[in-house]
């Protein structure tokens, strides 16, 4: 399949006070048209830069864009103007952020909002507009359509509102939805619901895309393929089954392992999460990693192919990891 987005060599750090800090550090990854890509990561680790920065929405400074490209489509984000990108942002490319309130306006209702868009992207007025609108609400399968379209969003749950977001988003015609944790303050169920819906409409109509979140369980209900952030870098990237079955690296294997129960599991994870993790050399991970050697803190791992599709950063397979 043809590679829709190309992210290369791309390094972006936060200058402070105290000096600059590399916050993402991806030597390459590639997302097919169509494609549902999962971006997994604990707080912290730059996936909402990553997203940001493929919009160019990141404030400079303090934000610095080291090095690399960004391709998305035929287009090369970087050396885009703001007056190019404000053409590119909704109508090509959308983002969902994970509070739709920081997305809807309170003063509008939700259909002024969405026919507001219909309006500019896609050239619509009066009743074909109103009409627009009505569809994109019944195609996130938000019921009674006529009477969402008169609420305001504090009327809504937050569920309803992200539903709402998405129907803004895909009703600009986006054909790569940036989806940045957009379950994340609802309800378990809630959130099951809204990610059903995101992969049914990334299947309808064929859009491409970059789903963000912190919970591998999450990424595994819209995603076929998946990477692994740490630290702003990918240590292990591959087919969503495979990984869940068969995770390698040690970080992967940590978000997989069940949340801490007693106090003692509880105290264990606040010293690992407690230790100093600015890596000069070597691999991101080697300061949490409970398999680290001096090599770990000298050398930056190589990548493994482990089968068809799933590579891992780590200088360590287990014994049969690399034959499969
Ligand atoms: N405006 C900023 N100024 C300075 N540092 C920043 C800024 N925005 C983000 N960072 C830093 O960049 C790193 C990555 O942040 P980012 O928001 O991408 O994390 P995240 O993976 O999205 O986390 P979460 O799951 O909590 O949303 C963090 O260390 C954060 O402190
Ligand atoms: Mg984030």
């Amino acid at each position: 399949m043809e590679d829709y987005i190309e992210i290369k060599d791309l390094k972006i750090s936060f200058k402070s006070y105290d000096g600059q800090k590399r916050v993402v550090d991806i030597d390459e990854l590639k997302i097919a048209k169509g494609e549902a890509y999962g971006l997994v990561g604990e707080s912290g680790s730059g996936k909402s830069v990553l997203a940001l920065s493929l919009l160019k929405l990141l404030t400079e400074p303090p934000a610095v864009i080291e090095s690399g490209s960004i391709r998305i489509g035929n287009l090369n984000i970087l050396p885009k103007s703001e007056r190019e990108m404000e053409n590119i942002r909704g109508k090509k490319i959308a983002m969902i952020f994970q509070d739709p309130m920081s997305t809807l306006n309170p003063v509008f209702t939700v259909g002024q909002q969405i026919i507001k868009v219909i309006a500019k992207n896609q050239n619509l007025k009066g009743k074909q507009a109103r009409q627009k609108a009505l569809e994109m609400i019944e195609l996130v399968k938000l019921p009674d359509a006529e009477q969402i379209m008169e609420k305001y969003p504090h009327e809504l749950s937050g569920g309803q509102r992200q539903r709402v977001i998405i129907a803004i988003a895909l009703a600009c015609g986006a054909e790569f939805l940036i989806a940045d944790e957009p379950t994340r303050n609802l309800d378990v169920t809630i959130q099951a619901g809204i990610l059903k819906l995101l992969a049914e409409l990334q299947k309808t109509l064929k859009v491409t895309v970059l789903f963000i979140a912190n919970n591998l369980s999450l990424v595994s209900l819209t995603c076929r393929r998946i990477g692994l952030l740490y630290h702003g870098q990918i240590v292990e990237q591959g087919e969503v089954r495979e990984i869940l079955d068969h995770p390698v690296h040690p970080y992967t294997k940590t978000l997989l392992q069940p949340l801490p129960q007693t106090e003692e599991e509880k105290e264990a994870v606040r010293r690992s999460l407690s230790v100093q993790e600015n890596a000069d050399q070597g691999c991101p991970y080697q300061f949490r990693c409970p398999r680290a050697e001096e090599i770990c803190k000298k050398e930056m791992p190589p990548v493994h192919q482990i089968g068809e599709n799933h590579e891992v950063h780590c200088h360590f397979l287990e014994e049969g990891e690399s034959a499969r």
